[in-house]
């Protein structure tokens, strides 16, 4: 049993050597927040954690200052978002309003927008050299107005802000796994593009499973990675949207670009950043496997060989995704 747990979460967060790494969550009170910052508590690479929402934050890390690992933990109060944020090194935002059923990640922009622009605001002002992971939705627009936003401060550096994408990527590997007679460590798939619906891509054909899945049982596993969400967001009624995989999700990709600060070579995995990829058709954000290092973005990928079913599908997230991007600006402009 001990070594099942160990074993399981040595799947979530691997560790060089540590340094010292303050990480800061907003809107650590939500239902991402508090699952999200506890298995942060367990990280290894975390050595301090700042805990930050407008109701609870405090509770919660009182709460989570338990755990018995090396970190310490402290929770700031609505008007404390300064001391939140003084020394963070990565800031991670969960901060909004979820969704309900009938919703797209869309119908949330009008809430969050000013949410995740204000935070942004602040954390230009305090820790203009944090690495910034947006889980807001949507992150399609978020992520672009967090870019504005520090843009606007002087202080955008395009190699520190990532939306996180994770959960797509985690979705797909489970899935495609559920279909294979294979385990999802076999069945990794990277996924890009953007995070909602049609603007998500999963490149099923560069892994061995994924490329023998075709006809209607491709069609099928597209659609559940592409509109997994949704299925949460139905089964929970009303009360919310994916919490507690989007907590795995969200602590994975922390742990991946506290390896890559850490100098760890090799680390990349598929995130929303600023991208030349398809630049010339007016996407300047886009997600691809990422090579995370000291600096944050390492390197940009190319998407590499994809199929005709993938190219098609390319072609229908690029201009959803130019929507959603220029929407983004728009609000900061
Ligand atoms: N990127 C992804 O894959 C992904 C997946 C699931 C959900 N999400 C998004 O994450 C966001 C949070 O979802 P949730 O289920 O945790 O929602 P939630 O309502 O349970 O929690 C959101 C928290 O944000 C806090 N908050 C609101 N305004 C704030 C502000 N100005 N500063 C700090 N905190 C603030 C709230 O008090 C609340 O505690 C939503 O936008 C949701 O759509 C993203």
């Amino acid at each position: 049993m001990l070594r099942t747990a160990l074993t399981s979460q040595s799947r979530l967060f691997s560790s060089s050597a540590a340094r010292l790494t303050k990480v800061a969550v907003l809107g650590a009170g939500g239902g991402i927040g508090q699952p999200l910052s506890l298995l942060l508590k367990s990280d290894p690479l975390v050595t301090s954690l700042s805990l930050y929402d407008i109701r609870g934050a405090p509770g919660v890390a009182a709460d989570v200052s338990h755990v018995d690992t090396a970190s310490e933990v402290n929770g700031y109060a609505a008007d404390q978002l300064d001391q939140a944020l003084e020394g963070a090194k990565v800031v991670v935002i969960p901060a909004g309003v979820p969704r309900k059923p009938g919703m797209t990640r869309d119908d949330l922009f009008n809430t969050n927008a000013s949410i995740v622009r204000d935070l942004a605001a602040a954390v230009a002002r305090v820790a203009p050299t944090a690495l910034i992971c947006v889980i807001s939705n949507p992150v399609n627009s978020t992520v672009p107005i967090v870019a504005a936003t520090l843009e606007k401060a002087d202080v955008f550096d395009p190699k520190r802000l990532f939306g996180v994408t994770t959960l797509d990527v985690v979705r797909a590997a489970r899935f495609l796994s559920g279909i294979s007679d294979a385990p999802p460590s076999e069945t990794v798939v990277t996924v890009i593009g953007g995070h909602s619906g049609a603007t998500i891509v999963p490149l099923l054909s560069q892994t061995a499973h994924g490329k023998v899945v075709t006809g209607e049982a491709y069609e099928k596993i597209v659609q559940r990675i592409q509109f997994g969400g949704d299925e949460v967001v139905k089964a929970k009624d009303g009360a919310g949207s994916a919490t507690l995989s989007m907590a795995y999700a969200g602590a994975k990709f922390t742990n991946a670009l506290l390896r890559g600060l850490n100098g760890e070579k090799g680390v990349i995995t598929p995130t929303f950043v600023k991208s030349p990829l398809y630049e010339d058709q007016g996407v300047d954000f886009f997600s691809s496997n990422v090579e995370l290092g000291p600096n944050g973005v390492e390197k940009i990928h190319p998407i590499g060989p994809i199929s005709a079913e993938e190219q098609a599908l390319l072609e229908a997230c690029l201009p959803e995704l130019k929507k959603n991007i220029e929407k983004g600006k728009a609000f900061v402009a």
